[in-house]
């Protein structure tokens, strides 16, 4: 739905900033920038909607060139929620969020339903809040109301460019949670610019891992975890986290731990060798059974048990463990 095709951009001091980019964003993904400080992840984001204007190379949306439509539409179709979300202050909550349908020529009849709904989706009281003036609410809540003025607009596409990097920790992980529940229900496009690995992590469908004006990586969140695609991308992960994710056994294959064996009992139960531990012991648990045979590309390949797996879970060794 969103395509970069070889953008560049040179600032007019001669900083380029983004160096022949190719990037596809599909429809209902929520796709997170990430890198260092100056990397090019706002100029990014600011390409997309033509706050900052591309040296050479094309960005469409749904096929269509953007450098075609008009800046006015362009940014009517596109909700932007940044760091330190410009409410309006003397405007109350219910005017800023209202604002855009508002441009849009809508009455307020046909939206105010639909803002009291995002208000409770991010867990605000329209009663309480809405005739507010965002100076009487905390930071984190008017952050949430930023989302909830992107949302309003109904547009296909929302940019959001660090916009909980300015909250304490705690509205920080509410907000993240609050983000992918949300996106659950109204799936829309959205590009996130974060420096945060664990909010990469955590909110992303796909990451894009850039320095210096280049993509160096796009991967879904477990993918990059276990094929950093160069030594920057493993060093910015962190070779800590890495660990982490690789030891944890809910995200482990059962596969160290089948029995293969050439003359295999025919068993009642199979799993595919692509299952996790965890998995497998769920199923194990849910079908009452000890033992299961495990297929790959439908050829039968072994035997696993539930003890094994256990023994496993529980971190000892077999020998152990007798
Ligand atoms: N108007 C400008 N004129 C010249 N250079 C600019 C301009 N805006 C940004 N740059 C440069 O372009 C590069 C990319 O900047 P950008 O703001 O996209 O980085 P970023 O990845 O968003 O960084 P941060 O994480 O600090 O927000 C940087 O080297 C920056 O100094
Ligand atoms: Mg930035």
């Amino acid at each position: 739905m969103i395509r970069f095709k070889n953008v560049s951009k040179t600032f007019d001091d001669g900083t380029e900033a983004i160096k022949d980019m190719n990037l596809h964003i599909k429809e209902g993904q929520l796709v997170a920038l990430i890198g260092p400080s100056g990397c090019g992840k706002t100029t990014t984001m600011k390409m997309i909607n033509r706050l900052i204007s591309i040296t050479s190379g094309t960005i469409e949306i749904d096929g269509k060139d953007t450098s075609n439509v008009k800046e006015v539409e362009l940014r009517r179709n596109i909700g932007y929620v940044i760091q330190r979300i410009g409410l309006f202050p003397h405007m109350t909550i219910e005017e800023n969020v209202g604002l855009i349908p508002k441009l849009k020529g809508k009455k307020k009849a046909e939206y105010e339903n639909r803002v009291d709904e995002l208000l409770n989706l991010v867990g605000l009281n329209p009663d309480i809040y809405k005739k507010r003036y965002p100076l009487e609410l905390s930071g984190g809540q008017q952050q949430r109301v930023g989302v909830v003025r992107a949302l309003a607009g109904e547009p296909p596409i929302i940019l959001m460019d660090e916009p909980f990097s300015a909250l304490d920790p705690i509205s920080r992980e509410q907000l993240q949670d609050e983000l992918k529940q949300l996106q659950t229900t109204i799936k829309k496009t959205i590009v996130f610019v974060t420096h945060d690995m664990d909010e990469a992590l955590k909110v992303a469908d796909e990451i894009v891992v850039m320095k210096e004006g280049v993509i160096q990586q796009i991967a879904a969140p477990a993918e990059l975890l276990e094929n950093p695609a160069n030594d920057f991308v493993r060093s910015f992960i962190g070779e800590e986290r890495i660990q982490t994710y690789l030891n944890d056994h809910s995200r482990q294959s059962i596969k160290p731990f089948i029995h293969t064996m050439s003359d295999i009992p025919h068993l009642e139960h199979t799993l595919d060798s692509s299952t996790t531990i965890k998995q497998a012991v769920r199923y194990f648990i849910a079908n009452k059974i000890d033992t299961a045979a495990v297929t790959e590309r439908d050829q039968t390949i072994g035997v696993l048990k539930k003890d094994r797996l256990l023994t496993a879970l529980a971190g000892i060794d077999e020998e152990e463990a007798v």
